[in-house]
């Protein structure tokens, strides 16, 4: 790991090893929590304490978190509108804001923010570890990490998979922070499927260069289902839409519409593949508030990935998000102890 102070900041810090270590206790984790063995799991971490910061809106994220340090034995508090509730209203800078908590003297921050790329700075500053919770149109270290766990207990494996990205790629930062993932670990292909101006970005495909990593680029998705390992669906991020609120409805049904995941989708799918989506999905209809120069908008969402996959054994999402609490349970006993406990000592 390169930092000293084991803040969790990109996916680029984690390695193939470090996964591995984590993986073997997260599954050990979710082993005990069937069993009920809920002494041994609170044992872990008992009376150390987590602050959460949240300055965008989340559900999986912020509740699997605070569940997981739950879990573990740990005292909990956060603020889960920060951008409005936290003294950031008042002018604080944010890196005022974490000094401030740092000197309660808690074990581990989690943060969500809303600027890609503006963690490092503050990380740099602090002692006590941050964990990178999803920042903007940058990373979501965790996720990644939540969505590699998954691809390994659904397909076997990290490697030599066909995997198709698509949807938003331009503001996702799962879709991003995955890709940084996949290209750790061999003989992994990767189609980004997306109109040209909501394509991934380039500093990842330098990277996939630099590491590599066979992809390709393509506005079409269905040609691309029949060989895939893995369907991963980026939902189109409507808050993050850059245009006169007039044109918002318009820009956002140009590609909302385009992909659609349905179980007709599903059908060109190998039997032995799974479909991949970080959540939350919209409901075809349901009120988007979004933020313009011009005040708020509310358009009209269109249904991307269809409930009518639910049932299909290849959807994989919901498996996915429960994912999310075991790997930020291993996460945090790492983040704070530097270590994980004996029946997930790193080398085995
Ligand atoms: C994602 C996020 O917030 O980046 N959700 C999540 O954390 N599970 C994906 C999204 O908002 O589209």
């Amino acid at each position: 790991m390169a930092t000293q102070t084991r803040h969790i900041i990109d996916t680029q810090q984690l390695e193939p090893e470090f996964m591995a270590g984590l993986f073997k206790r997260a599954k050990w984790m979710g082993e005990r929590l069937k069993a009920r063995d809920l002494e041994e799991l609170d044992s872990i971490l008992r009376l150390r304490r987590m602050f959460s910061l949240f300055y965008e809106p989340s559900t999986r994220t912020r509740f699997s978190f605070a569940e997981a340090a739950i879990m573990l034995g740990m005292r909990v508090q956060g603020s889960e509108n920060a951008a409005e509730f936290s003294s950031r209203s008042k002018g604080e800078s944010d890196l005022d804001a974490f000094l401030v908590l740092e000197s309660y003297a808690p074990d581990v921050i989690v943060v969500r923010h809303d600027a890609a790329d503006g963690l490092a700075a503050i990380a740099e500053r602090l002692s006590v570890p941050i964990i990178n919770a999803g920042d903007g149109s940058g990373q979501h270290p965790t996720q990644a990490l939540l969505d590699l766990y998954t691809i390994q207990n659904e397909l076997g494996r990290l490697r030599d998979l066909q995997v198709v990205v698509v949807g938003d790629l331009k503001h996702g930062r799962t879709a991003r922070s995955l890709a940084y993932m996949l290209g750790k670990y061999p003989g992994n292909r990767i189609t980004f499927v997306a109109p040209p101006e909501w394509q991934m970005g380039d500093d990842i495909l330098d990277y996939l260069k630099r590491k590599n990593v066979v992809y390709r680029q393509t506005a079409d998705m269905v040609p691309e289902l029949k060989d895939a390992d893995i369907l991963y669906y980026k939902r189109i991020e409507a808050e993050r839409i850059n245009a006169p609120a007039a044109q918002l409805q318009q820009r956002y049904d140009e590609i909302s519409g385009r992909y659609r995941i349905t179980p007709a989708e599903l059908a060109l799918m190998p039997k032995r593949s799974i479909v991949m989506d970080a959540l939350p999905r919209a409901a075809e209809g349901a009120e988007l508030k979004v933020k313009t120069a011009a005040g708020p908008v509310t358009i009209k969402a269109r249904m991307q990935l269809s409930p009518e996959c639910d049932t299909d054994p290849r959807a994989a999402y919901f498996r996915q998000a429960g994912n999310g609490l075991l790997v930020r349970m291993a996460l945090l006993e790492w983040v704070v102890k530097g270590e994980w406990g004996a029946p997930a000592s790193i080398s085995g």
